[in-house]
């Protein structure tokens, strides 16, 4: 007889065990996945998700021009493309990496499904099973789950303020060549990083790209934060100091539209038609509608004016989140200071385990993403990621001070009961989501 499907999570259930592929065991939902539903309940001031905010886009123009493109070119927008992308657009986009001294030619360049199907690409075409990616400590949830369904061997190299510690890469590099591997790339997110809101200091990124060159290891650099600096600064790409070593990944995700999911890959020369016929077997082609609205956007719209808006919005959002970490975060807390991006990394005192408290945060109504979800390896349990890109500043406040409250009555616990007693009571206490 048929049996309803179980949706308990309990592995042992899933008649399906024994047929998946060896990839599929590393495909596990992350933290970030977890908590979406919770923390998307209007009571909850979320301070978890990575979603950009839409308000500032201007709606009713952009519908229009969506409907003309229908109108007009309907039979090209509605009909398979290139694997390469629309020509018009790429050109497009190299102009958007000039603003980063990034000078690509548009043959070079990959249109993808967001630059999340970028990552998926590269890590497809260079990472065979056990061969080592190198990460920031933390790194992008999304690209560790990449990497995990490749059975890559992520090992995560140390950042501090001024972001990854080229002394630490050449160390990294060295313990995996003594182990007799070969690292086959360096994965960085330069800018306004995520999820721990640092920017790697210009010095330092020919340093970077110097020790790589020098140990044949590729550079991934994703740059989707790019162009929200909330000054207005742009720092260099690293594509644009060495064109033949890096690989460098955009998206219009957070200076336009997540939703179209248009991202992109400009490879050295030489890759870029093994990024093409893997985004063929990917997807055949990245969709031809979205890239037509992502074209006529940047022709018709102040797109930097645009971006100009966003930098405001969130630079509001960042300072609201800063002072009020500031007022309210209890001693012994540490904090990173973004000049752009959506994300602040804190880090809470000895004993704390962030994940434990993530249901006690819930049940007072704000919710965060626990640090261990960021490194491949466990590490991160005294951190966690907060974003400001969404909820309005008044309700980051609020957030904040609720989320201090949580973290001031677990110090106190700890200090009465100890880390073993504060564990062995975070069990038995743990509300469910429901009762938030
Ligand atoms: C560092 C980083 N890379 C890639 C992505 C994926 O972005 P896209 O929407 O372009 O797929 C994100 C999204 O949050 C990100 O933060």
């Amino acid at each position: 007889m048929h049996q309803p499907p179980d949706r308990s999570g309990a592995r042992s259930l899933d008649p399906h065990l024994s047929r998946y592929a060896a990839r599929a065991e590393g495909m596990t939902a992350s933290e970030v996945r977890a908590l979406f539903a919770v923390a998307s309940r209007p009571e909850v001031v979320s301070l978890a998700g990575g979603m950009p905010n839409l308000a500032a886009l201007p709606l009713d123009s952009l519908s229009q021009q969506m409907a003309s493109i229908v109108a007009e070119e309907g039979m090209t927008a509605l009909q398979y493309g290139s694997a390469h992308g629309v020509p018009q657009l790429r050109e497009q986009i190299c102009e958007v990496m000039a603003l980063e001294g990034v000078h690509g030619h548009p043959d070079d360049l990959v249109v993808t499904v967001g630059s999340q199907m970028a990552l998926d690409l590269v890590t497809r075409i260079f990472c065979d099973p056990g061969d080592v990616v190198l990460a920031e400590g933390p790194s992008y949830v999304g690209a560790l789950g990449t990497f995990a369904s490749y059975q890559a061997d992520v090992r995560h190299v140390a950042m501090d303020e001024q972001g990854l510690v080229p002394a630490a890469l050449e160390e990294a590099i060295a313990a995996v060549r003594a182990a007799g591997k070969r690292v086959k790339f360096l994965y960085t997110i330069p800018n306004f990083q995520n999820p721990a809101g640092v920017t790697l200091a210009v010095p330092r990124r020919a340093e970077i790209l110097d020790i790589c060159l020098r140990h044949d290891v590729l550079v991934i650099e994703d740059n989707p934060y790019g162009l929200l600096g909330f000054d207005g600064q742009i720092y260099p790409a690293l594509r644009s100091m060495d064109r033949d070593n890096v690989i460098y990944l955009g998206s219009f995700s957070k200076t336009f539209a997540s939703g179209l999911r248009v991202g992109w890959a400009l490879a050295p020369h030489a890759v870029r038609e093994k990024l093409v016929l893997a985004a063929e077997s990917a997807a055949l082609c990245p969709p031809t509608l979205n890239q037509l609205v992502v074209s006529r956007y940047l022709a018709t719209h102040d797109w930097k004016g645009q971006i100009k808006s966003f930098q405001t919005m969130y630079r509001e959002r960042r300072d609201a989140l800063l002072a009020g970490l500031e007022q309210h975060m209890p001693p012994g807390c540490t904090w990173t200071r973004p000049d752009g991006g959506f994300f602040v990394w804190l880090t809470v005192p000895e004993g704390v385990d962030t994940k434990a408290m993530q249901p006690r945060a819930v049940t007072a109504r704000v919710a965060y993403v626990p640090g261990t979800g960021f490194y491949a390896d466990g590490f991160g349990s005294r951190q966690m990621r907060l974003s400001f890109c969404y909820p309005p500043p008044e309700r980051i406040t609020e957030g904040v001070r609720r989320l201090a409250s949580v973290l001031a009555e677990e110090l106190e616990l700890l200090r009465t009961f100890g880390p073993t007693a504060r564990r062995a009571m975070s069990g038995a206490q743990a509300p469910s989501p429901d009762t938030a």
